[in-house]
Parts: structure tokens; sequence; C-alpha cells
């Protein structure tokens, strides 16, 4: 761990590097691994030498207070938007225009993929990130900072001090807005409609913590000064764009990869032809193509009408929609136990695919569009990957495809879990449509942990029908499966080995967390396993006829559980085929109970130590002694700190805050006679 500033310092810079390196070069130059292992240290040293960090630090992209609202920025520079054009006739307008106004001038154009995302614009001072805004009016946006910096690509410290104002875009790439999107749909929220939208929603999160969770990307592609007179902190980019964006990546920022350039009219078109397909291998979606004049001093000559500059224009790509006829509905049975609706279409090509089906959302959305068998409708990609319906183009039936109340696959009783439109099998042990799912997650190494129950072996066990739910696994004999799909006695033994050792070393918190109930993940069930050590206690608490109250009551007084985990696993318990699963279990041996671990009660469990200065050893050793006996350490001096352990060269703003929250101040000798008790 670095021991003096400058050590900080420098372990901050080398993160920031690397961070660098992965994001703006995409050639990183240690593992992931390394680099959290490293992270971790910069945040260990932070933590012990509170007064040492700076805002640039890598461990400070979250963290900041949430805010109720964002503060309103205005800027003398607006925010210009692009001309569009749909066809080849009107870009030849616009070159045209181009030509009649620069002469025989020689001319470059640049030729940028239209990212469909939000515009946006950074300010640095002496290299560090100060502050980003929405485009908002043009003129007057919002600070959203804080959401800005948990965007890893972002420098939040620049290569060399410099001042600039950059403007660009942030968006979200299909492969996160998909990751996004599927969580909502396991957690029964509304679907975002496209990543467009859900890059807008995440940088207008509150709080900071939520945004980093939704893992936006930036684009830079303008500099201001660079072509504006207006240059309000720097104009040291003078000559084209693709010099400006060269130094913008030197100084470590993120400027596009898909840029070409164009001379000539031919060129020009023909980059645009180019464009039509290979957009669609794009990491993001772009919903269009924008043409630039290259040179500054042409650019000037060409100059801005009030609402567009006149050297660009955005070339907008056809819009990808067609209508087809709904053949029928489909219910699906996701691995969480949500029904989700899927319509059969008539097959129709849709950009460079042939769709059969597209997907619904949920059973509001069906009813709010009024779908029925053999009408028409308007279908479109979502992230230009997944076919989604939009509207219905032609109403043909006088009916609506009815939301079911059972399930398709096992014929229980969904229900729709209250302010949520999901609806959901809760027969999640049972469910076939659940049940390959459920089983590999109960077998997987951080549940059960049996050794090489993985998806194929799963899927022969299920399909043989030796398991039709996870409390068959335990039934499972060598002569079962040895001959599934040529297995041999050598796997099978080894599989039936991996089941009982998995028996023998299982503890409640694992089995807990093995069920898959919703919201009951390996940290809540850890913490009710320690409270209530076997399952056979929460069946008792959960059996009281209350209408659950006690239940509630007592899963909620403990830490890290609230009603949303205490109200699933209640519900779970309550379904009688999840019982009769549980007790299978339990006749099977599988019943374990949690040993509890003894809470640090030492002398000076409860109190809170804040230690400053030079002590005889490093701090973290006084922190790991302190924590030994109960005691809990935390940076910064408040009325709820209970002793300064003040070193020499104490600051005087540390002892002045123990003065006024009344703060026992203790040296190391008296600290370690505390310790001694
Ligand atoms: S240049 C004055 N380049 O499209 C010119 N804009 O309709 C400023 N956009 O407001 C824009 N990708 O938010 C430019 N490569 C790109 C772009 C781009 C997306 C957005 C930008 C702009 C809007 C114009």
């Amino acid at each position: 761990m670095p021991q003096t500033r400058e050590e900080y310092l420098r372990l901050a810079n080398d993160l920031s590097e690397h961070s660098r390196l992965y994001y703006v070069e995409a050639s990183p130059t240690i593992s992931d691994v390394e680099y959290d292992a490293l992270l971790a240290k910069l945040q260990r040293c932070e933590d012990a030498n509170p007064s040492w960090g700076v805002d640039w630090s890598p461990t400070k992209r979250v963290g900041f207070a949430p805010v109720s609202s964002f503060p309103k920025i205005t800027r003398e520079v607006p925010m210009l938007s692009l001309d569009n054009t749909y066809d080849a006739s009107e870009l030849r307008a616009f070159h045209d225009r181009v030509v009649g106004g620069l002469g025989d001038e020689p001319l470059q154009y640049v030729v940028e993929p239209k990212i469909d995302g939000l515009g946006i614009e950074l300010t640095y001072r002496d290299g560090l990130f100060v502050l980003g805004s929405t485009r908002g009016d043009s003129l007057t946006g919002e600070d959203v900072s804080s959401n800005l910096r948990t965007i890893g690509g972002l420098a939040l410290k620049l290569r060399e001090p410099a001042n600039l104002v950059v403007r660009g875009e942030v968006f979200m790439s299909r492969e996160a807005f998909a990751m996004v999107n599927e969580k909502r749909m396991a957690d029964g929220e509304a679907l975002f409609k496209n990543a467009r939208n859900t890059a807008a929603g995440t940088l207008k999160l509150q709080d900071s913590s939520e945004a980093a969770k939704r893992p936006l990307m930036v684009t830079l592609y303008e500099v201001l000064g660079a072509d504006q007179e207006e240059s309000t902190i720097t104009s040291e980019y003078q000559q084209s764009h693709f010099e400006t964006l060269a130094r913008l990546r030197a100084l470590g920022l993120p400027v596009s990869d898909h840029n070409t350039v164009a001379s000539t009219w031919e060129e020009l078109i023909a980059a645009v032809e180019g464009w039509a397909e290979s957009r669609h291998a794009l990491p993001f979606e772009a919903d269009g193509l924008v043409i630039k004049v290259d040179n500054y001093a042409q650019r000037a000559k060409l100059g801005s009408t009030s609402k567009y500059p006149r050297w660009a224009i955005a070339y907008k790509f056809p819009a990808e929609q067609v209508t087809t006829t709904v053949l029928g509905l489909s219910r699906y049975v996701g691995r969480t136990g949500a029904v989700t609706p899927v319509a059969d279409l008539e097959p129709v090509e849709l950009a460079g695919t042939t769709v059969k089906r597209a997907s619904l959302h949920n059973w509001d959305q069906v009813e709010r569009l009024g779908i029925g068998k053999g009408d028409r409708v308007l279908i479109h990609k979502a992230g230009e990957i997944i076919p989604q319906v939009l509207s219905v183009a032609e109403k043909v039936s006088e009916k609506v495809f009815a939301a079911p109340t059972e399930c398709p696959s096992c014929g229980s009783t969904l229900v729709r879990e209250e302010g949520r439109v999901a609806l959901l099998c809760v027969a999640s042990m049972t469910c076939a449509g659940q049940l390959q799912e459920s089983v590999e997650f109960f077998a997987g190494r951080k549940q059960m942990n049996i050794d090489g129950l993985g998806e194929k072996l799963c899927g022969l066990l299920i399909d043989a029908k030796l398991v039709s739910n996870v409390a068959d696994i335990f039934t499972v004999e060598a002569e079962d499966v040895e001959n599934l799909d040529r297995l041999g006695s050598l796997s099978a033994s080894n599989l039936v080995e991996a089941i009982a050792v998995a028996k023998r070393d299982a503890t409640f918190s694992r089995l807990l967390a093995a069920l898959g109930i919703r919201h009951v993940g390996s940290s809540a069930a850890k913490v009710i396993a320690q409270k209530y050590t076997r399952m056979a206690a929460l069946f008792e608490l959960a059996d009281i006829d209350d209408g659950g109250e006690a239940f509630l009551e007592g899963l909620c007084a403990i830490d890290g559980i609230g009603a949303a985990i205490a109200q699933s696993l209640f519900d779970f318990l309550h379904d009688a085929t999840n019982r009769s699963v549980l007790e299978s279990l339990a006749e099977r041996g599988v019943d374990p109970v949690e040993s509890i671990v003894a809470k640090v009660e030492g002398g000076l469990s409860g109190k809170t130590f804040v230690i400053t200065g030079t002590l005889s050893a490093p701090r973290g050793a006084f922190k790991a002694r302190i924590e030994e006996v109960g005691g809990k350490v935390t940076g910064s001096v408040s009325k709820s700190t209970d002793y300064l352990v003040a070193g020499e060269k104490t600051g005087k703003s540390k002892l002045s805050a123990a003065e006024k929250h009344g703060v026992e101040v203790l040296d190391e000798s008296k600290l370690e006679a505390l310790i001694a008790g």
C-alpha cells in the first residue's frame, strides 16, 4: 500500500492510465482482476489517509450523494443541431452548396456514424473534469456531472493539464441495453423501448450509484474554440476536425474509431452506401451518418444559419419498419417464471433477416395495443436485433388476446406482483418451463456446488425424467445415468459422488440461495440463515396464522432484509408445491443447519474510532487491532465518533472537530490501554 502521498498519487495516476487503455484504446495491458486489486489497494489507502484523496481518483466514480434535481447551467455557445437529409438527391444538394461556397478549393469530408444518443458538453480545467451537462434547449442544460463521472471511458483527468470544453454523445451499447432490459424483465419491470431512451433515463437518475449499474459510453466529436469564434477556454486546436480528434485521443478522451474520409461526390456516396449494411455491425445504434467538412478555415467560410452549420449535415438511414399479419400468440415461460407474450407473424423481411416472431414485452402492452389474431401490425427491430411490435396498423379481428391465468407450462396459477407488469409462475421448483434453469442454478458452484452437474447433464436428467424437481437430484443412482447419452460408468459414479459431497457440505444459507427464490440471493440467504439456522424454523414462523405479520416482522428486523425479500420468501414457503419439494429434500437428507458465526464481541464493540496523524505503525495495523476487539474505524470525525486516535503531526481541523463533538482524544499509549481492556 502507498506509504506517502506521492506514492498514492502515482498509483491513482497509473490506474487512470489503465482505465484509458481499456476504454479509450481498447488495449488493456493488465487483466480485470489485476485492475480490481490495484483499485482495492487505492481504496484502502484512501480509507486510511482520507486527506490524501483527489476528486479524479478512479475510486471516485460513484458515491456522491444523490441529488433531488440537477442544477441548470447556461452556455454561451449554443449546441447546434444538424439539418437532415434522407436520400442521395438531398445529399447531392448539400454537396453542391458546399462546393459552391468554397469554389475550387480542395475539399475533404469526414463521414461519421450518427450515434443515437444524447448530446453532452464536458468541461476540463487544468486537465480535470469539472462539469458535464446535457444539451437541454441548446443554451441551457442540466449539470449531470455525477452521472457522467460513472462512465468508465470518460477521463476524470486528462493526460495533460489542458483547459477545454468538448462536446459529444452519451449512449448505450446494444449489449448493455439488452443486459439492462433482461434485468428489468427478470424483475418484472416495464422494459425500455430502445437504447437511446435507456441512456436518457440513466443520465437523469438521481442516484449515481444506480446510474453506474447501467453502463454508458461516450464519444467526443467537437471542441469548442476549434471552429467557433466564441471560443471559451481554449483555441489550440485549429487546423482540422481529423487533427482535433487525434489530439483528443492523445489527451485520453474517447473518439470514434469508425470515421472515414471522402473528397469527391463519388467517394462520398460510396461511403454512404457502404454504411447502409455495415452500420448493423456497429456495437451501438446509429440512426444515420454525419458528414462534416474537415478543414476549420473552410467551415468558417461556410458559416452557420441560426439553427444549423452549413458545413455539416446528417444523412438519416431509412426507417426499418414493416407491416405484417399476426397469426397467433405464443406464451413463453422465462427463467424467472415471467410469462411473456410473443406474436407469431406471417414471415416478413426486415433489416436483412426473415422475421417470424416479435416480442410484445408484457400483457399490458397486448391490451394497450389491442392486438388480436389476423391484425396487421407494424414491427421494427429494437437495438436493430430484436423484432418488436410497435403498433396495430390495421385492426382486422374483433378480439384482443387475453392474458393467461395459468402457466402454459405447468398449469399453476399465475400471479401479478403489485406495481409490476409481469405475470409470474411461482412454481419455480416444478414448472418444466423453469426446471432446466432452476436445476442448473441449484447445482451451481455458488449454490449447492454439485461438481459436474452443468447444463448438459441437467438436460439429460430432466429428459430422462429422472429429475422433475431439485429434490430428485438426491435420488439419482449411478446405474440410472450411465446409459444416458453414453455417459459411461465413470462419469455416472463421479456425478453420484459429487451429489453426495454436496449433500454432506451443504449449509442452510447455500440451500436457501440455491432455491432461486426471487430477491433471495446469497447475501440475503446468509443473514437469514444466521438468524433462523434451518428451514423448519422458517416454516414455523411462516405458519403462524396472522397473515404473515410475525414472519415479515422477524425477517425485516434483520439488517439488510427488506419487505420485498421477506414477502417473496413468505410467498415461496406458502406454495404447496414448493413445500413438498422442501419436504422431499429433508427426507433425502438435505436439511442443513447453519453454524452461527460469533459476532466480534470485544470490549470496544459499538465504539467508533478515527485514526489520524503519524503513529508508530501503519494506521491499517491499528485499524485491524481495533476491529479485532469489536470497534469500528471511520474516516472523519462526527458526532457518532467515540474516540479520535491522534498521532504526531495531527491536523488542527481534526482536533477542533473532536472538541466540537465532544470526542475523546487518545494518544497511542491510551489506545493500547483501551484495547488491552
Ligand atoms: S456533430 C454542430 N457528430 O446528432 C454539429 N453530432 O441532429 C454538432 N450526433 O445534436 C453535431 N453523432 O447530438 C455530430 N458524429 C456526430 C454525431 C452527432 C450523433 C447527434 C448530436 C447532434 C445531433 C444532430
